[in-house]
């Protein structure tokens, strides 16, 4: 028995395995339940007990060998497949689909950029929203038509009435955070409020009832309307370029006293006239104006105290220019193949 264990012992010493599957049989023929090794030891138990410590010994070494073996080629052929899997150059690559911003995004997070760069903050509040924010804190006439079923989803109206203060809808513009915000905030202000708005308006290659905004406002002591030009005249040389010019043309909102609306040199053919500006020279982008004072005292601002600037505008329309798209519905579709073509480093 001594030599049987001696010759198996170099028998598993000289042996060589190349592949998994050698290495199992090696181990159902060795290590296995009614493999050589089992056998030994059940035949180990008839030894005469002057030979048990010898054979024991002998026999133990046997079994030892055998599980190094196994070990050792186990660790080997592991380690060689997972090299052998990176270096295989030839194998063919996983076919990683990497997202993209969405555009609508992409414009966003620019606008958001440059007036982070002077001083804005970022302010968020809900879509949902009651009349007093949206509309009643804002100035807004009880009789204003924008107040109107035709203009405003209402989730729930109070009473028959213009306006109720317990009236809930969808925010039709941004400036509702901003009412928040100064009910929360002392000046000095310096936010922007960036997110969706809903209007009840039919769907078209120009319109949609869901958009997006990006609002500013500005509250300090002496705040004039050289700042809001000035802030205006810098945001349009970094959206649009360093040479591109703005305008202003005095217009109307409720909120705000004086009001105007900001165009921009048209960015397509540079002032010249083209079919994208309908040959004016001249892009619409924003409206903006002074804070209304009233608008001040309902958000218990001192209005005596400290005057601000505001100014609001749409995503969609500077998105569709910068990447000439000529149907605002693609941008809510979803459509991966549209989506896919529009990649950003942020
Ligand atoms: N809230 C206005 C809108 O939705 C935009 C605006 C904001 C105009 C601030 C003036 C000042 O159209």
């Amino acid at each position: 028995m001594l030599s049987r264990i001696n010759s198996l012992i170099t028998e598993i010493n000289s042996l060589q395995i190349n592949d998994p599957v050698e290495l199992e049989t090696f181990r159902i023929k060795y290590l296995g339940k009614k493999g050589i090794i089992s056998d030994l030891f059940e035949e180990f138990r008839d030894v005469s007990p002057s030979d048990k410590k010898n054979i024991g010994q002998i026999l133990n070494k046997l079994k030892q060998t055998a599980t190094d073996k196994y070990n050792d080629f186990k660790n080997r052929l592991s380690f060689s497949s997972a090299s052998s899997g990176q270096n295989d150059l030839t194998r063919p690559c996983y076919p990683w689909e990497l997202g993209s911003r969405h555009p609508i995004s992409i414009i966003r997070n620019e606008i958001i950029r440059i007036f982070e760069r002077i001083g804005f903050t970022v302010s968020e509040g809900p879509e949902i929203e009651d009349d007093d924010h949206n509309f009643t804190c804002l100035n807004f006439a009880p009789e204003h038509p924008a107040r109107d079923m035709q203009d405003t989803f209402y989730i729930s109206r109070i009473s028959s009435e213009d306006s109720n203060p317990g009236d809930i809808l969808l925010r039709t513009h941004t400036s509702s955070v901003q009412v928040r915000v100064m009910h929360n905030q002392k000046p000095p202000i310096r936010t922007i409020s960036p997110g969706r708005v809903f209007r009840n308006e039919a769907i078209s290659a120009r319109a949609h009832c869901i958009f997006h905004q990006v609002e500013g406002l500005y509250i300090d002591e002496n705040v004039s309307f050289a700042d809001l030009k000035q802030t205006l005249l810098f945001f349009a040389r970094e959206m649009y370029g360093k040479n591109t010019k703005i305008r202003l043309r005095p217009s109307y909102f409720p909120f705000t006293e004086p009001s105007g609306e900001m165009d921009v040199s048209c960015t397509i053919c540079g002032g010249k006239g083209c079919n994208v500006c309908k040959y004016t020279g001249w892009l619409e982008v924003l409206g903006c104006g002074m804070v209304h004072p009233a608008v001040l005292d309902a958000c218990n601002i001192d209005s005596a105290k400290y005057t601000g600037f505001a100014f609001g505008m749409g995503i969609e329309r500077p998105a569709m220019l910068k990447y000439q798209v000529n149907d605002l519905r693609l941008y809510f579709e979803n459509d991966i193949r549209f989506l896919g073509q529009f990649s950003t480093s942020f």
